[in-house]
C-alpha cells in the first residue's frame, strides 16, 4: 500500500491511511482526471490536499458523501462547477492559499450544509453572479486578500440567505456597486478594511438590516452621511472608521451625528487614526 504525500487524512480513532494506489505518483490534481473520482477505501470525515496544482474537476468528489472538513491548498487555479457535487455532509471548506481567479455560478452547488468557507489568498478577480447560490447554510465567507478583485458587482453575494459574517480585508476594492451584497439579510459583521474605498454610501448597505459591526478602516473615505446610514442600519452597533481620508474634526462630527446606540471609532487611544487637525 502506498501512501499519497498529498492526502492527510489525521487521526481519528486508530491510524488510518489514504489509500492512494493510483494516485501514487500524481502530484497534479489534474491527474485525477484520468482515473475515477477520488476513492479511498477508509476514510475520516477530513480530507486534506496540500502542494496541490492545475484544475478541481467536477464530481471529484462523489465517491466521499460523508466528508465533513476538506482542505485544499496549492496552486489550484481553477473549479469546475460541480467539482464539490455530491459533498452533501461537507460543514467546512477551506481552499485559500491557491491562485483561483475567478468563480463560475453552480460552483458550490449541492454543499447545502456548508458552514464555513474560506477563499482567502487567491487571485480572484471575477465572480458570476449567483456564484455561492445554494449555499444555503453558510454561516462564515471569508475572501481576504484577493487583491485583483477590486469591483463588487451586484448580485454575487445572491444566495447566501444565513451568512453572518463576510470578510473582504485587502481585496483592492475600489467600487461597490448598488446591489453588491442583494440577500445577505442576516449578514452581521462586514470587514472591508484595506481596501481603497473613497465613498461608500448606505445603499451600499440596504439588505443588511441586521449588520452590527462594519469595518471602514484603511480606506480613503472623506465623508459619511450619517444620517442615511443611520435611517438605514437599524442593527448598526459598531462602525470602523479609523485610518481614513477625514480629518479630526471632520470625523468627530460624523461619530456626533450617528446615534449613541453606534460606537464610531475614528480615533485610537493615543489619538492616531483620523488626521489630525
Ligand atoms: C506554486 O507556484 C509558485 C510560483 O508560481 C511555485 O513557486 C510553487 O512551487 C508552486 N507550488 C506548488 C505546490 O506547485
Ligand atoms: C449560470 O451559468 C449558466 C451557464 O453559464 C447559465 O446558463 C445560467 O444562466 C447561469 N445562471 C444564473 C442564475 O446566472
Ligand atoms: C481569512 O483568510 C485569511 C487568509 O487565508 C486568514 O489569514 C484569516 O485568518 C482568515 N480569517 C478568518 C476569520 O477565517
Ligand atoms: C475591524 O474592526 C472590528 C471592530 O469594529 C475589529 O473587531 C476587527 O478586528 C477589525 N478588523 C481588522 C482587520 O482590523
Ligand atoms: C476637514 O476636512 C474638510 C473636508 O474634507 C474641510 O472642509 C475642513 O476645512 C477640514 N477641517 C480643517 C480644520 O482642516
Amino acid at each position: 500500500m502506498h501512501i499519497a504525500r498529498f492526502c492527510i487524512v489525521p487521526l481519528t480513532i486508530l491510524l488510518i491511511f489514504c489509500e492512494a494506489r493510483k494516485y501514487e505518483d500524481a502530484k497534479q490534481v489534474r491527474n485525477f482526471r484520468i482515473g475515477d473520482p477520488i476513492e479511498l477505501k477508509i476514510v475520516s470525515d477530513r480530507l486534506e490536499f496540500r502542494d496541490v496544482e492545475g484544475e478541481l474537476p467536477r464530481n471529484m468528489f462523489v465517491k466521499l458523501p460523508q466528508l465533513a472538513h476538506l482542505k485544499i491548498t496549492g496552486n489550484i487555479s481553477y473549479i469546475e462547477p460541480g467539482a464539490f457535487s455530491g459533498l452533501h455532509a461537507l460543514v467546512d471548506l477551506d481552499l485559500f492559499q491557491n491562485k483561483i481567479r475567478y468563480l463560475l455560478n453552480g460552483t458550490f452547488k449541492e454543499a447545502h450544509n456548508l458552514k464555513y468557507l474560506n477563499l482567502g489568498e487567491n487571485e480572484l478577480n471575477y465572480l458570476e453572479p449567483k456564484t455561492f447560490n445554494g449555499l444555503t447554510s453558510l454561516e462564515t465567507l471569508n475572501m481576504s486578500f484577493n487583491r485583483d478583485l477590486k469591483v463588487l458587482r451586484d448580485n454575487i453575494y445572491y444566495g447566501l440567505s444565513n451568512l453572518k459574517k463576510l470578510n473582504l480585508i485587502d481585496c483592492g476594492l475600489h467600487d461597490i456597486h448598488r446591489s453588491a451584497f442583494y440577500g445577505l439579510e442576516r449578514l452581521e459583521s462586514l470587514d472591508l478594511s484595506k481596501n481603497n474605498l473613497k465613498f461608500v454610501t448606505s445603499e451600499n448597505f440596504d439588505d443588511l438590516i441586521k449588520m452590527f459591526d462594519l469595518n471602514l478602516s484603511y480606506n480613503r473615505i472623506q465623508q459619511l452621511q450619517a444620517n442615511s446610514f443611520s435611517k438605514r442600519l437599524y442593527a448598526l452597533r459598531r462602525l470602523n472608521l479609523l485610518y481614513n481620508n477625514m480629518n479630526c474634526t471632520d470625523a468627530k462630527r460624523v461619530a456626533k451625528e450617528f446615534s449613541s446606540t453606534v460606537q464610531v471609532i475614528y480615533r485610537t487611544p493615543d489619538g492616531a487614526g483620523c488626521k489630525a487637525v
